[in-house]
């Protein structure tokens, strides 16, 4: 399996050279054939190609069977015109790959329960799904910008679109994601006021009778975002637009006591993906062996899972994390009394160890 690496940005470079240290490890005790080449984006292609997805490395990404991403952005590519930031980077490699489905796990390590910003008897056990559907709404519908009025006001717009076919793609999945867990589906949206959300909602009910073993249930996001802090054990699967999406997952991630925990996959039709953890550039603590690994590591198990069909490697990986949080290893974001404070590489060497 070809992996493609775009380390990015900020604390990027750092959390994904432990990921490949860990991918390495993996390799070599289960034999997986795995081969690696690097490309850049985000701020790092601007300084060096002027935009921040160059052609280069989108043809590497087609060339790869799967893309490990660090993170991009920071303050010194704000000054940046709007369609050339190095999120825009992000933004445009997900739509040319055609990543429609960002799964976005929230679990809670028992380890972690006290780094929660929750009571561990609201949190302990959670282990949720985000399905965010990730190159559509309003993300990308047209039209879009900031234009002078005839009154001569500025003004801001964007547009939230959905087509069937793309509800109906991210809801199977969802609901196969479902099928594999606790069965229950949960479809975010706010039918009491946005009509792309009113079809969104048909077109989930309309596959529902197709997946007869998983329950489906409709909730308004802002709903959703409260009982996410209430009682968030309530779910299992959740389904969602790529803005609401953006924002509960992120709601959800400090749940389980940091962000700094949290993988993800971005999938295409066929399987094929980008990995990334789900916290940013961080660029406050970036070059200062602070950052977090394990979100990028445990990004490197979903990639073995869901690109490579290597479950066995993935779960050995996150059984690793596991043992390293029992030797009561953390970084500083996960950090409570009684633990030990690891910087960024003694916790990527500790998760290899830990795997061989
Ligand atoms: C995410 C991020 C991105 C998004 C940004 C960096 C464009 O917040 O992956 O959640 O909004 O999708
Ligand atoms: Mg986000």
């Amino acid at each position: 399996m070809k992996i493609l690496a775009l380390s990015g940005d900020g604390i990027g470079p750092e959390v994904t050279r432990e990921a490949l240290r860990v991918l390495h490890a993996a390799d070599k005790r289960f034999g997986l054939g795995l081969s690696y080449s690097e490309a850049l984006i985000g701020g790092a292609a601007i300084d060096v190609h002027g935009v921040p997805l160059p052609e280069s490395t989108l043809t590497a990404a087609r060339e790869a069977d799967a893309v490990l991403l660090g993170a991009v952005g920071g303050p010194r590519w704000d000054g940046i015109e709007r369609s050339l930031r190095p999120e825009r980077g992000l933004l445009a490699i997900r739509a040319a790959l055609g990543l429609f489905a960002n799964l976005r796990p929230a679990i809670l390590y028992p380890q972690l329960a006290a780094a929660s910003a929750l009571k561990p008897e609201v949190v302990s056990g959670l282990d949720i799904l985000i399905v965010r559907e990730l190159t559509g709404g309003i993300y990308f519908g047209e039209p879009r910008g900031i234009r002078v009025r005839a009154d001569g006001e500025r003004e801001g717009f964007n547009t939230d679109v959905y087509s069937e076919s793309e509800i109906r793609r991210i809801g199977r999945v969802a609901f196969e994601a479902a099928r594999k867990r606790g069965k229950r589906l949960c479809s975010v949206d706010k039918a009491n006021v946005l009509e792309v959300t009113v079809l969104w909602r048909e077109v989930m009910d309309a596959l529902a009778p197709s997946y007869p073993d998983v329950e489906l249930s409709h909730m308004y996001v802002d709903n959703a975002a409260m009982q996410l802090v209430r009682a968030p054990r309530q779910f299992d699967v959740v389904v969602t637009g790529n803005l609401f999406g953006d924002i509960l997952s992120d709601a959800a991630a400090m749940l389980t006591g940091s962000i700094g925990m949290l993988p993800s996959a971005s999938l295409d039709e066929k399987g094929k993906g980008l990995y990334e953890p789900v916290h940013g550039s961080a660029p406050d603590i970036a070059g200062q062996g602070k950052a977090n690994p394990l979100a990028a590591i445990l990004s490197a198990a979903m990639l073995l899972r869901y690109s490579g069909g290597m479950g066995e490697a993935a779960t050995a990986i996150e059984q690793a994390v596991g043992r390293v949080l029992d030797a009561g290893l953390r970084t500083g974001d996960i950090h409570t009394a009684g633990t030990r404070l690891a910087d960024t590489s003694t916790m990527g060497e500790a998760v290899c160890a830990a795997l061989t």
